[in-house]
């Protein structure tokens, strides 16, 4: 909900832009730090959800770590305040060059997904005179539930080892002299709402470490990775993702050994809810059983609902007239540019500023310049 002073100032902003409410962001870190804290959780920020410097500082400075799937999202972490002795690398397919420079900055942990990548992270720390510590990503086969495009803990995904790959990878791991083995790491899939689904993967992990500390392997690092999803649908009422509920479900169900630590990768629940993509109604056009609400805001801006069919609340901020249905598009030359079909909006017009929300994770990140549109801009509440 936004007060009717903010509204005004919008009005005065070129469209669309990104807005960020910097309290909703510093309550759900504050909220996520305590109740991870309670039982010892280490938090490694996914960069993935959303890495805007200013976002990142206030992250960083809540004592998070970072994890990463790039080299630029390496560099970018490392700039913006997280240590890199936290800092974690994860991907299928990293470059030479991407190894070289976690390498360099000797970061916590780079998961490796593969035998061949550990033949190569050897070979390169190596040639640098360095040891590299990796992790296992592992497929621990179990559902997410979610949508298909963000569903990664499968046997069918491209993510990570195989448990029949284990003992390869063990033997491997004996010969690979530039390799120290700091942790095990699962991450199952995106937008998980059903709390069971972490039960599941509490039970696996469970097995898998008990295998792997049966032939000698202790890892000091389980990381369990992010997952934890939240209400598209109540932006205002539930913008606190249930931290509590989530981390008790892991200690009350995770067995760990000696010294290892547990490792969460949130991203999505600490950034979704504090960003909403506004944008303005261009043209309302009339057609065959619907109408259509277009607004300057596409596609390539906020691709989610396109590439998942997922929801986002709209609002229309401006206008109090009665409520109609429209389908809400976008400028982009797609027909998939929509962000919602027969939406009930108060009577909507040219000119009127709506809202997208819970655009603050995935959707700057995943922005792109199709057609050649320009880029959104980004606003902070403590800016205007
Ligand atoms: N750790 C790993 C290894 C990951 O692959 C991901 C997300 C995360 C952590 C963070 O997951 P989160 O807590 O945000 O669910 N673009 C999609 C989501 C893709 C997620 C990819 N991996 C979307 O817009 O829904």
């Amino acid at each position: 909900m936004f007060k009717p002073e903010i509204i005004e100032k919008f009005r005065q902003i070129p469209t669309p832009f990104y807005y960020y409410d910097l309290d909703v962001l510093n309550v759900t870190i504050g909220r996520s730090v305590l109740e991870a804290g309670r039982y010892g959780y280490q938090l490694h920020y996914a960069l993935k959800a959303n890495s805007n410097p200013k976002i990142l500082k206030s992250i960083s400075s809540a004592g998070f770590g970072a994890d990463c799937v790039s080299g630029n999202e390496v560099q970018a972490a490392i700039e913006n305040g997280f240590p890199a002795s936290q800092v974690m690398f994860a991907g299928v397919g990293k470059t030479d060059h991407e190894l070289r420079l976690a390498l360099q900055y000797g970061i916590e942990s780079i998961n490796v997904e593969s035998i061949q990548e550990m033949e190569v992270i050897n070979e390169l720390a190596s040639g640098m005179g360095v040891k590299a510590r990796v992790s296992l990503r592992i497929i621990p086969n179990v559902d997410a539930h979610t949508h298909r495009h963000i569903t990664t803990g499968l046997e069918e995904n491209k993510f990570g080892i195989l448990p029949w790959q284990f003992d390869a990878v063990l033997e491997k791991l004996r010969s690979l002299h530039r390799l120290e083995l700091q942790g095990l790491h699962f991450h199952i899939g995106s937008q998980i709402t059903d709390l069971g689904v972490f039960k599941s993967l509490c039970e696996r992990v469970n097995e898998i470490n008990a295998w792997f500390t049966e032939q000698g392997y202790l890892a000091d690092i389980i990381n369990v990775g992010g997952g934890l999803g939240v209400d598209y649908s109540e932006p205002d009422k539930c913008s606190i993702p249930d931290f509590e509920s989530y981390f008790r479900v892991f200690s009350d169900l995770i067995e760990l050994e000696g010294r290892q630590k547990l490792h969460f990768e949130p991203g999505r629940a600490i950034v979704a809810q504090c960003g909403s993509l506004i944008t303005r109604v261009l043209f309302v056009k009339e057609a065959v059983n619907t109408r259509f609400a277009i607004i300057d805001a596409g596609m390539n801006d906020l691709i989610r609902p396109a590439l998942y069919q997922s929801y986002h609340k709209i609002e229309n901020l401006t206008s109090k007239g009665e409520k109609r249905k429209y389908d809400v598009v976008g400028p982009v030359c797609e027909s998939a540019d929509c962000f919602g079909k027969a939406v009930s909006l108060p009577e909507t017009k040219r000119g009127d500023l709506v809202a997208i929300r819970s655009a603050g994770a995935y959707g700057q990140t995943m922005a792109s310049r199709y057609n050649l549109r320009d880029l959104a801009g980004e606003v902070y509440s403590d800016e205007i």
